[in-house]
């Protein structure tokens, strides 16, 4: 075990062996205290949705190429100018101290030794600037909660801006929090610090994700989205897709890029796996932006049927938690790593040479 020193911000990391990412799950358990546990792995209501993200994979099926001449894949890719090891992406989940004291700094770190997209959560336990002097000179994105406070909104836009952020990503699906049965019976309120709400004090630290969307902006609305790309300079691409003509409707009105997610089945329960969306929200967009998905992500095949589906950027969410929790920055990278080999051994069986073929792979048995 490598153990920084006890001042270091990176706190206790170790490299952790990876079989695959399903079964971190159970190993954070033991690592993490039960409320914070639960919070991180809950869904809404019955947990349907959040079931389908994974299963519905299976229902996808990918059909390989052979005598492709192919001996040593690359998965190189870039979104919005940013070079890439793999088209993988952090999505951006709250309060990362909950999993390990590094929070947002170790998640930084693993992402920018992997090489891959990291994006910031507003509600996470660093503040951007905090996390920003880790990620300095990695791909960098942060994901807004739409203030009620427009002066709010503007410092969380000015300090993305500082830090570098290629593209701020507003989240549409959370104008409430869905209703998650863990945090009632565990009686948890989402209790780690929220940094990036300490400059702008809500008073609102310790009543959890329902209080905290409460004090967001409920009445989203397609104007928004160029109000706050005329103020920020940055591209603003919308997460929380999943009907196609909410994405047109978003590109028309300004929107840079478009996200396809459900919340990891936190927030509407019985809608569909997300994967299951991607195709007719890649079509209704016909490339005009790039698209990120999350959903379920677990394996490097899923990635490959993403990306074939119509992805630019692959997005994962808790399995980046639980190799926070178990590992610290190492255990981050250790989780991208692990899908970066997957994704390999994907991509040269399916005879993909490169992420291009990779997204041609769906179309091609059509
Ligand atoms: C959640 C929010 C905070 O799902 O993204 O808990």
């Amino acid at each position: 075990m490598s153990t920084a020193t006890p001042t270091s911000p990176f706190g206790k990391v170790q490299p952790i062996d990876i079989v695959n990412l399903a079964s971190l799950k159970e190993r954070a358990r033991n690592v993490m205290g039960p409320g914070e546990f639960g919070y991180i792995t809950e869904a809404a209501d019955d947990g349907i949705t959040m079931r389908r993200n994974t299963e519905d994979f299976a229902n996808i099926s990918i059909l390989p190429r052979v005598l492709q001449g192919i001996e040593q894949p690359d998965q190189t890719t870039t979104f919005l100018g940013a070079k890439l090891s793999s088209p993988l992406m952090t999505a951006p989940i709250a309060g990362n101290t909950l999993a390990h004291p590094s929070g947002e700094l170790g998640l930084a770190r693993g992402a920018k030794e992997s090489d891959i997209m990291m994006a910031q959560s507003t509600f996470a336990s660093k503040t951007i600037a905090e996390t920003a002097e880790v990620s300095a000179g990695a791909p960098y994105m942060f994901q807004l909660y739409m203030p009620k406070d427009w002066d709010y909104c503007k410092y969380l836009l000015d300090e993305a801006h500082k830090a570098n952020a290629l593209a701020i990503i507003l989240t549409a699906d959370s104008t409430l929090g869905g209703y998650r049965e863990l945090d009632v019976i565990n009686h948890y309120h989402l209790r780690g610090k929220i940094a990036n709400l300490d400059g702008y004090n809500t008073g609102q630290s310790g009543v959890g994700a329902g209080g905290l969307f409460k004090e967001s902006m409920q009445a989203l609305d397609l104007p928004l989205i160029q109000k706050l790309a005329d103020y920020s300079d940055l591209p603003i691409i919308i997460k929380g897709i999943q009907d196609p003509r909410d994405a047109v409707a978003a590109i028309d009105a300004g929107a840079a890029g478009i996200y396809v997610s459900n919340h990891g089945g936190r927030q509407v329960d019985g809608a569909p796996g997300s994967i299951a969306c991607l195709p007719a929200v890649a079509k209704a967009v016909n490339h005009r932006v790039p698209i990120i998905f999350d959903g379920g992500v677990q394996r490097g095949t899923h990635v490959l049927k993403a990306l074939a589906l119509g992805a630019d950027l692959v997005a994962v969410g808790r399995p980046f938690s639980y190799g926070l929790a178990l590992g610290g920055y190492e255990g981050v990278s250790a989780v991208a790593e692990h899908l970066k080999m997957e994704l390999n051994i994907a991509m040269q069986l399916t005879g993909c040479a490169t992420i291009a073929d990779a997204k041609k792979l769906h179309y091609d048995w059509l």
